[in-house]
């Protein structure tokens, strides 16, 4: 049975890497899917000193009762000052299926109600799982730049 979840959101900075590699650790088959190499610690490193100079974009751990189980990953006021990106929810493969997901686009839907009109959500790789899980939480396609990129959109006033 499902209950409704509470996430906590907590900023990520650069000694919170290992907690971040932890997660990617943890979801092996989203790594296979992405067909990428897992990231070592040092390529987790490196990816938030270089979020640090983007004052725009967040990165945030997902807490649920103190425990980290997801990661989100997005860009507030692109591709225009009335939207925001999300480039990657993450949610531990143990605890998917569960309704984090969805509780994590919920928090960041109120956290963005009143400052971004719209909120897109872009999907890499042939991940049918993920768009299937978009458009359960009311989001609809909205284009596809390439094979390997779709865009979902869902409007927030
Ligand atoms: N197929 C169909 N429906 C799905 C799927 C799926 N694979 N996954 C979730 N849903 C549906 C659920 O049934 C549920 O619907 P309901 O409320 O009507 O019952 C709804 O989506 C919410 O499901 P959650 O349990 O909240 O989803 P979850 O916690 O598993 O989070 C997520 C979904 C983020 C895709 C997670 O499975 C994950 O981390 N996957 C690996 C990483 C990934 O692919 N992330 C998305 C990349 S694209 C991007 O971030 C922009």
């Amino acid at each position: 049975m499902r209950v409704s979840v509470h996430l906590d959101f907590l900023p990520v900075s650069a000694d919170a890497a290992s907690a971040v590699h932890r997660l990617y650790l943890n979801c092996p088959t989203y790594i296979a899917l992405i067909g990428g190499d897992t990231p070592t610690l040092h390529d987790i490193e490196r990816e938030l000193e270089t979020l640090r100079h983007d004052t725009r974009r967040q990165a945030v751990l997902l807490l649920c009762e103190k425990q980290v189980v997801g990661f989100l990953d997005y860009k507030v006021a692109y591709p225009d000052l009335h939207s925001a990106t999300i480039s990657l929810l993450l949610i531990e493969e143990r605890l998917q299926g569960q309704g984090l997901g969805k509780a994590a686009v919920e928090g960041l839907e109120a956290r963005l109600r009143g400052r971004m009109q719209r909120l897109f959500a872009v999907v890499y790789g042939n991940n049918e799982q993920a768009k299937r899980f978009w458009e359960r939480v009311g989001f609809a396609h909205l284009k596809d730049s390439g094979p390997t990129l779709s865009w979902y959109q869902k409007n927030l006033d």
